[in-house]
């Protein structure tokens, strides 16, 4: 068949609410688009271990300790979740890791921000883990079978995610003043990074028409952000906690918060590498594989011995 017609029931399917399996045949656009967004979530999530993992050996008590411990730990199995769904589009995930390492492929713009005290775990669950569930269960619902399917186990563990980290700023905003002014220093921080990760605005988002043409994104950069300022702000005021935006209002007729204007020259920064932590993640991460080497040449061994016998038996 020619590709036309292929490409005309291709869309018909996704029109008609269908998933795109990795046999079916797809546009190469589709498999780049898909290749990208989800080797770029897949590096997000193994590089967002690295500045929770920095607050590990300095938990406050022991309970705290095992959530940050769990927490982690879901971070890097959604990384392996997502490079075992970018695989089935015909990439290995070693070729993703070298283009990380290579400071080739992006990851979250967020993970570039330090860790600085124990406020900043609540703020990064509360806010990060938080709009990444906006923009993730969005993602549940897109057209790639893999991508949608994994989204699924994501989303919930990332509400356990978002409420441990509400739990920590709720709990030190209404501590002592010095634990209070601790939670809303790390919101001066986090606050801003958090409604960029988002993605830039819908107009300086060339990959946005298409990805929602093929129901890819079920919902643009703007929207998402909305629905989580939306969602966010009155948390913040419940916990007696003020978001860093003089100009954030609530507008009864629209029913949505308005907010001051996004920093998009900080952003395009971070994501050109010159965040305040780029060199450190990258650095961590390469470190990282290099040490991890030895497990996955004797897991792959192993394998292979197992498969040998197999065969033999
Ligand atoms: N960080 C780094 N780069 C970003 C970015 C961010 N926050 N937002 C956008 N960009 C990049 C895009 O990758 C694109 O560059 P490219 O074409 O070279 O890849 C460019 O900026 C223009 O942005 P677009 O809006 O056109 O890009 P998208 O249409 O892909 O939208 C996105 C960006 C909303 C992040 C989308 O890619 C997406 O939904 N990705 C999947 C979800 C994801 O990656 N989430 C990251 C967070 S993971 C996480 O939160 C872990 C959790 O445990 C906390």
């Amino acid at each position: 068949m020619e590709d036309t017609e292929q490409l005309a029931l291709f869309e018909a399917k996704i029109a008609s609410g269908q998933k795109i399996e990795p046999k079916d045949w797809m546009p190469e656009a589709y498999r780049k688009q898909l290749i990208r967004m989800m080797s770029q979530h897949a590096h997000s999530e193994i590089v967002g271990m690295l500045p929770e993992g920095n607050w590990i050996t300095r938990a406050p008590n022991l309970r705290r300790k095992a959530i940050l411990l769990a927490k982690v730990q879901d971070e890097a199995g959604h990384g392996l979740y997502l490079y075992s769904a970018a695989e089935t589009l015909g990439i290995d995930r070693s070729e993703l890791l070298a283009q990380l390492h290579s400071g080739k492929a992006k990851y979250s713009s967020i993970f570039n921000y330090p860790t600085l005290t124990w406020a900043d775990i609540g703020a990064i669950g509360w806010l990060v883990d938080g709009a990444a569930i906006m923009n993730q269960t969005a993602l549940a619902r897109g057209s790639y079978g893999p991508y949608s399917r994994a989204m699924v186990r994501i989303c919930k563990e990332e509400s356990f995610h978002n409420r441990q980290g509400y739990e920590i700023m709720m709990h030190l905003a209404q501590g002592t003043p010095e634990q209070k002014d601790m939670a809303q220093d790390a919101l001066n921080r986090w606050w801003w990074p958090s409604i960029m990760m988002l993605g830039p605005s819908d107009d300086k988002s060339p990959n946005t028409e298409q990805l929602m043409k093929w129901k890819v994104k079920i919902e643009s950069n703007d929207e998402i952000r909305e629905r989580f300022i939306d969602r966010t702000v009155p948390q913040a005021e419940f916990i007696g906690l003020k978001i860093p935006d003089e100009a954030m209002k609530y507008n009864q007729e629209t029913g949505h918060y308005e907010h001051g204007p996004i920093n998009w020259d900080e952003f395009f920064e971070v994501i050109k590498g010159n965040g305040p932590c780029n060199a450190q993640r990258l650095k961590d991460r390469i470190n990282a594989d290099k040490n991890g080497f030895w497990v996955r040449e004797a897991a792959i061994a192993y394998a292979a011995k197992q498969a040998k016998e197999k065969l033999a038996s």
